[in-house]
C-alpha cells in the first residue's frame, strides 16, 4: 500500500516565487496516495495557476472564502473538518503572522483556525532579511510552541538576489514529514541496520598514517535518521570527533581491516547495509616500528590493497539489503552506475568531493540510484538529506522485501 494512501491532506499555498514547488509537492503527495485538496491565497494565485493544481490533485482549487459555487458543494467548515492535516508550502511571512496571531482573514487563514486537524507542517519561503526579522522569528517560535513543524527555510541564492536563509524546503523533505508522521516514524522497526562512517586511518609509522577528509558527519546523520524511523542501529566509525548519537550501538575503528572485522561480526541478523565510510584503498606494506627520519630527498611507500569491504558484504549468499556511497570528483553519475553494478548493490548515494564539498562539509547533495529508479537530492543539511536517504532506502527495501 501506498505511504499516504487514504490521508486527506489540505495543501495551503501562498504567495511567492517558491509557489512552483507546490505544484511537484502536490503531484509527490498523490503519487503517495494521499487525497489533496488545494487552497490559495489571491496573491499565490499571480504565481501558480490554479488549474495546474486542479490536474495534478483532480479536485477544484478554491482560493476564496465567500464563493457562492464551492461554497455549495463543501462549504469552509466542511473543508476544514475534512481535513486530516494542513500544510502550506510556500509559507509567508504574513501567513506565519496571521496564523500566529490567530486571524481569519482569507479562506486559508480561516481554515487553519477553523479546522482541528493539526497545521503539521509549514514551509516559510520569503526574502532573508524578511526571515530573520524578530517579528518572524518570534511568530514561528509561538507556532512551534503549539507544535507546528516548520521546516527549513532552506540557505542559498534568493530570486531578489540575495544569499541567506528563506529558500523554501524541497518537496520531497515535505513528504518526508508527512511520511513520519502518519507511520509514527517508524518506517523501519525492528530491522538492524549496519553502518559504517567516517575515515580509515592506515599506519606508516607510530605517528603518520594515510587518511582522508571523511568527518563522519554524513554517516553519523544517517545513523539519526535511521534511529528515528525505528531501526537497531550499529555504526562502526572510523576515527572522528562527533558525539554518538542517542539509540546507536557504536563501535570504533581505525583502519579498514579492524572496519571490516566489526562489519563482520555486526552483521549477522541485519536487514540493511549501508557503506558511508570513506575506507582507504590501499595501506602501506609494512609499518615502522619507529618515527621514520628524512634521511633520504625521496620516500618510495609500497602500499598493498585493502579487502573491498561493501563488496564482500553484497558477494555474501545471505545478504542484506546493500547501499553504497561513492564519492567522485568528476562524472559524477557514470562512477556512482558502474559501482552500483560493479559492487551488486542494491542503491548507491553518489556525491561531489572536493574542497569544502561532500567531505567535512554540514551540508551535501545526492544522486541516488537504484535498479530501476533514481532520485537527485539537492543541497541541504546532512541531517535533512539523510532523512529523505533514509525514507528512498526504506521505500526500496519494502519493495524487494514484498517481491
Ligand atoms: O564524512 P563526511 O565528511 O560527512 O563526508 C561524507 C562522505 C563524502 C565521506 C560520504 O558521503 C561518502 O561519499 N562516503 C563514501 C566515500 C568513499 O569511499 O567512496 P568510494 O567511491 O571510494 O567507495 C565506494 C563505496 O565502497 C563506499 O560505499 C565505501 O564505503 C565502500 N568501500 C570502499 C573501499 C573499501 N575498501 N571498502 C568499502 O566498503
Amino acid at each position: 500500500m501506498r505511504p499516504l494512501h487514504g490521508h486527506r491532506v489540505l495543501l495551503g499555498i501562498t504567495a511567492g516565487i517558491a509557489a512552483y514547488k507546490a505544484a511537484e509537492l502536490a503531484r509527490l503527495l498523490v503519487k503517495d496516495g494521499a487525497e489533496v485538496r488545494v487552497v490559495m491565497t489571491r496573491s499565490a494565485v499571480q504565481f501558480i495557476g490554479p488549474m495546474t493544481l486542479q490536474a495534478i490533485t483532480g479536485q477544484p482549487v478554491r482560493d476564496a472564502l465567500f464563493d457562492p459555487v464551492h461554497e455549495s458543494a463543501m462549504g469552509h467548515i466542511e473543508l476544514a473538518r475534512w481535513a486530516e492535516v494542513i500544510l502550506v508550502a510556500p509559507a509567508t511571512a504574513d501567513f506565519i503572522a496571521q496564523t500566529a496571531a490567530g486571524m481569519a482573514h482569507d479562506l486559508l487563514s480561516t481554515l487553519c483556525l477553523a479546522s482541528a486537524a493539526p497545521l503539521l507542517v509549514v514551509a516559510p519561503a520569503m526574502n532573508q532579511a524578511m526571515w530573520r526579522h524578530p517579528a518572524t522569528q518570534a511568530n514561528v517560535a509561538l507556532l512551534r510552541s503549539r507544535e507546528v513543524t516548520i521546516l527549513g527555510p532552506d540557505h542559498g541564492e534568493q530570486a531578489c538576489g540575495d544569499t541567506g536563509p528563506g529558500r523554501m524546503v524541497e518537496p520531497a523533505l515535505i513528504l518526508a514529514a508527512l511520511r513520519d508522521r502518519f507511520a509514527g516514524g517508524r518506517r523501519l522497526a525492528g530491522r538492524r541496520v549496519v553502518l559504517t562512517a567516517g575515515p580509515t586511518r592506515e599506519a606508516l609509522d607510530p605517528v603518520r598514517f594515510l587518511g582522508n577528509r571523511s568527518s563522519g558527519k554524513m554517516g553519523f546523520a544517517l545513523a539519526s535518521a535511521l534511529v528515528a524511523q525505528g531501526a537497531e542501529v550499529v555504526l562502526i566509525a572510523g576515527p572522528v570527533t562527533l558525539a554518538t548519537p542517542v539509540a546507536v550501538e557504536r563501535i570504533d575503528v581505525e583502519t579498514a581491516l579492524q572496519m571490516r572485522d566489526a562489519v563482520f561480526t555486526s552483521l549477522p541478523g541485519a536487514a540493511i547495509f549501508i557503506a558511508c565510510a570513506a575506507v582507504a584503498d590501499f595501506r602501506p606494506a609494512t609499518v615502522a616500528e619507529q618515527k621514520i627520519k628524512k634521511a633520504t630527498e625521496t620516500l618510495t611507500l609500497e602500499l598493498i590493497r585493502n579487502p573491498d569491504i561493501l563488496s564482500e558484504v553484497a558477494a555474501l549468499a545471505d545478504r542484506p539489503f546493500c547501499v553504497g556511497f561513492a564519492a567522485e570528483t568528476h562524472d559524477v553519475e557514470t562512477y556512482a552506475e558502474a559501482k552500483l553494478m560493479a559492487k551488486g548493490l542494491d542503491m548507491i548515494a553518489a556525491n561531489q568531493v572536493g574542497v569544502s564539498q561532500g567531505f567535512e562539509a554540514d551540508d551535501n547533495a545526492l544522486l541516488v540510484i537504484w535498479n530501476g529508479g533514481r532520485q537527485a537530492l539537492a543541497r541541504q543539511s546532512k541531517p535533512q538529506i539523510a532523512a529523505l536517504l533514509v525514507n528512498l532506502i526504506a521505500d526500496q527495501f519494502d519493495a524487494q522485501t514484498a517481491t
